[in-house]
C-alpha cells in the first residue's frame, strides 16, 4: 500500500510542475544607472507545453482512481482478515484445549479442525496472491496457520497407538455385547447376597480347596481355623488358626494372620498364648481351650474353657477372657464327635448369630442346639435334636439350620442330617464332601463368603457352599418329627 501511495505523490508532484529545469535559457547580467544589478533572461521562443501537462493530469487522475480502488480492496481484505484472525484464535484455543485434555479428544473434533485449517490455508494463499507482496497481517496469518498445523500434526501423532481405531472397536464391541444381552432370554441368577438367607438352603458343596498345612506342622492334627464369622465383622481379612497341642485336647496357642497372603506365606503372624505363667515353672491353664470346637465371632474367640463346663471368650484386642457356664452341658470328653476327642462343645455362627452345639445327660448324648446371646453371653434358647452327637463327625449352622456329617470312607464325608431351628423340623439329606485326610477335626461355615472351612488332620481346607433358589424350603420333604 505504501509503495502505491509513494508513486501517487510523485505523480502528483510531476503533474503540477510548470517547467522542467532544462527549459531555462542562457542568462546574462549587467549594472544599471542606479547601480542595481540587471539580469536579462532570454526565454526560448516556444509555447507552454500544455499537451504534456494535460497528459500528466490524465495519468494522475487514472492513478488516483486505481489507488482508490486498491485502497477499498485492501480495506475489504483487512476486514475479512480480521474475521479470519478471530476464527484462527478460536481454533488455536480449541486445539490447545484438546491438547490439555479439557475437551474430549473425539474423532469429530479432530476431523473438523483439520477441515477448517485446510480452508484457512487456501484462503491465506488467495489473499497473498491478490495482494502481491509482503504485508504484516498476512505474514502473521501465515505464521499462525503454520503453528496450528504443527499442533494438529502433533495431535495426530499422539494417535500412533490407534486410539481412535481402538475406540471405534470398543464402541462396536459394546454394541454387540448389548445386543447379545438383549438377545439373552435365559434369566441369570441374581447376584449372591452374602450375610442374608434369601436362598433355598444348602444343596451342594464344591470340591475341597487345600489352603495349606497349619503353621505348627504335620503332628498338629487337631484344631480349627477360619475367618471372623460375624456378618458385620470389622476384620474381614483376618485369619485365625488354632492348632491344639498334640494331646488332642488343649488349645494353648492361636495364630492370627492379617491377610490371606500372610496366611499362605506364614508372614506377619500374631500368636496368642492362652496359658499364663504364675511363678517359677507353674502355669495357669484355666483360660486355655479344650477340644477343636472354637470359633472367631465379632473379634472374640469362643471356646470350651479347659477342663470345665464353661464357655470362654477371649477378646482379641484386649486379650480379656470371659467365662460363662453352659447349663447342663457335658464336658471332658463325655459326648464328643465321632473320631475326635474333647469336642463336647462346638461353637458355630451363621447369618442369625452365634450358636453352641453340645449334649446333655438329659438329651442322652443327642445334639442340643443353643442360640447364644452375644451381649449377655448367655443361652437364649435351645433345641434338642434326635441325632446322637457321637454319631456324627462334625456339624455347622447355616441360616439357623444345623448340618451334620458322617464318614462315607477315608476320602469322603456326607452331610446327612439337618435340623431347622426356624421350623423345629429335622431331615435327612445327602451331600458328598471330598476330604484329603481321614478325620474332620472342625467344620465352620462363614456367612461372609459362604465358605465352609475344615481342619482336616492338620490341613486347612475350604469348600464353597452352593444354595438352591429361594422359593420353597428344603424341609418340605422332611420326614423328621418336630421337636
Ligand atoms: C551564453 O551567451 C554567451 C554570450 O552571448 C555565450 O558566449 C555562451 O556560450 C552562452 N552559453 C550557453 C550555455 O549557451
Ligand atoms: C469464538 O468462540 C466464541 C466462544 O467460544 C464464539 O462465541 C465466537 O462466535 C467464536 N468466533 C468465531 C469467529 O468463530
Ligand atoms: C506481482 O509483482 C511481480 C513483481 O514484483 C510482477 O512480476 C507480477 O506481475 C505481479 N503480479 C500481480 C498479480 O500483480
Ligand atoms: C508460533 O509458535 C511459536 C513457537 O511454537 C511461537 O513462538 C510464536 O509466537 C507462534 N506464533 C503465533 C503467531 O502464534
Ligand atoms: C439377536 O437376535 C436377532 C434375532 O432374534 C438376530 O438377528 C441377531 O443376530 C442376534 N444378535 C446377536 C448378537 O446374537
Ligand atoms: C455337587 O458338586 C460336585 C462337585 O462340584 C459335583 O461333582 C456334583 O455333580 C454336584 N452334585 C449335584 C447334585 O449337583
Ligand atoms: C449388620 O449390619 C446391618 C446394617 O448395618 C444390619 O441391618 C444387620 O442387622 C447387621 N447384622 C448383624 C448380624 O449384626
Ligand atoms: C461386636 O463387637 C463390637 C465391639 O466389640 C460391639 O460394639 C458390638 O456391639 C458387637 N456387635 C454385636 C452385634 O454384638
Ligand atoms: C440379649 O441380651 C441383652 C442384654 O442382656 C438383652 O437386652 C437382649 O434383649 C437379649 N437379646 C435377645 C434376643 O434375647
Amino acid at each position: 500500500m505504501e509503495k502505491i501511495l509513494l508513486i501517487l505523490i510523485l505523480a502528483l508532484t510531476l503533474g503540477r510542475c510548470p517547467a522542467a529545469p532544462s527549459d531555462i535559457q542562457n542568462v546574462t547580467g549587467s549594472v544599471g544607472e542606479d547601480g542595481q544589478c540587471l539580469c536579462t533572461v532570454i526565454l526560448p521562443d516556444n509555447t507552454f507545453p500544455m499537451h504534456r501537462m494535460e497528459s500528466l493530469e490524465i495519468t494522475s487522475h487514472d492513478l488516483s482512481i486505481s489507488v482508490q480502488r486498491e485502497i477499498t480492496q485492501i480495506q475489504s481484505y483487512q476486514r475479512s482478515l480480521e474475521v479470519y484472525l478471530e476464527r484462527l484464535s478460536n481454533l488455536t484455543l480449541r486445539v490447545e484445549k484438546i491438547e490439555l485434555g479439557v475437551l474430549s479428544y473425539t474423532e469429530l473434533d479432530f476431523e473438523l479442525l483439520k477441515l477448517e485449517i485446510k480452508k484457512m490455508e487456501s484462503l491465506a494463499v488467495q489473499l497473498k496472491a491478490s495482494l502481491n507482496g509482503s504485508n504484516t497481517i498476512i505474514e502473521t496469518l501465515f505464521t499462525e496457520i503454520r503453528n496450528i498445523s504443527v499442533m494438529v500434526n502433533q495431535l495426530e501423532s499422539y494417535d500412533k497407538n490407534n486410539v481412535l481405531a481402538v475406540r471405534r472397536e470398543i464402541t462396536s464391541l459394546r454394541k454387540r455385547l448389548q445386543d447379545c444381552e438383549k438377545n439373552q432370554t435365559v434369566p441369570r441368577p441374581p447376584p449372591v447376597q452374602y450375610g442374608t438367607c434369601d436362598h433355598g438352603g444348602l444343596i451342594n458343596i464344591t470340591k475341597p480347596f487345600v489352603v495349606q498345612l497349619n503353621w505348627r506342622g504335620f503332628s498338629y492334627k487337631y484344631g480349627g481355623w477360619g475367618k471372623d464369622s460375624f456378618v458385620n465383622t470389622s476384620k474381614k481379612d483376618l485369619f485365625w488358626v488354632a492348632a491344639l497341642n498334640t494331646d488332642a485336647r488343649m488349645m494353648q496357642l492361636v495364630r492370627l494372620s492379617p491377610s490371606y497372603e500372610d496366611l499362605l506365606l506364614y508372614k506377619n503372624p500374631t500368636d496368642k498364648t492362652l496359658s499364663r505363667l504364675l511363678y517359677g515353672n507353674t502355669y495357669d491353664y484355666s483360660s486355655c481351650g479344650q477340644g477343636s470346637g472354637m470359633i472367631l465371632y465379632n473379634n472374640s474367640l469362643y471356646y470350651n474353657c479347659y477342663n470345665s463346663q464353661n464357655m470362654c471368650r477371649m477378646n482379641l484386642d484386649t486379650n480379656e477372657v470371659q467365662r460363662q457356664t453352659l447349663p447342663d452341658a457335658v464336658f471332658n470328653n463325655r459326648f464328643s464327635y465321632a473320631a475326635v476327642t474333647y469336642q463336647d462343645m462346638d461353637f458355630a455362627a451363621d447369618e442369625n448369630g452365634l450358636w453352641a452345639l453340645y449334649s446333655t445327660e438329659e438329651s442322652a448324648g443327642n445334639i442340643v442346639i443353643a442360640k447364644l446371646n452375644e451381649s449377655s453371653f448367655t443361652v437364649e434358647r435351645t433345641w434338642i435334636t434326635t441325632q446322637y452327637k457321637p454319631g456324627v463327625t462334625n456339624a455347622f449352622m447355616i441360616c439357623g439350620v444345623l448340618y451334620a456329617t458322617r464318614p462315607v470312607n477315608t476320602r469322603r464325608e456326607e452331610i446327612f442330617y439337618m435340623y431347622d431351628t426356624n421350623t423345629g423340623k429335622e431331615g435327612k439329606l445327602s451331600i458328598m464332601m471330598d476330604k484329603m485326610m481321614e478325620t474332620v477335626q472342625n467344620l465352620q461355615y462363614n456367612a461372609n463368603d459362604h465358605k465352609i472351612s475344615m481342619y482336616n488332620d492338620g490341613y486347612l481346607v475350604t469348600y464353597d457352599a452352593i444354595f438352591g433358589p429361594s422359593q420353597g424350603s428344603m424341609l418340605e420333604a422332611s420326614t423328621g418329627p418336630p421337636q
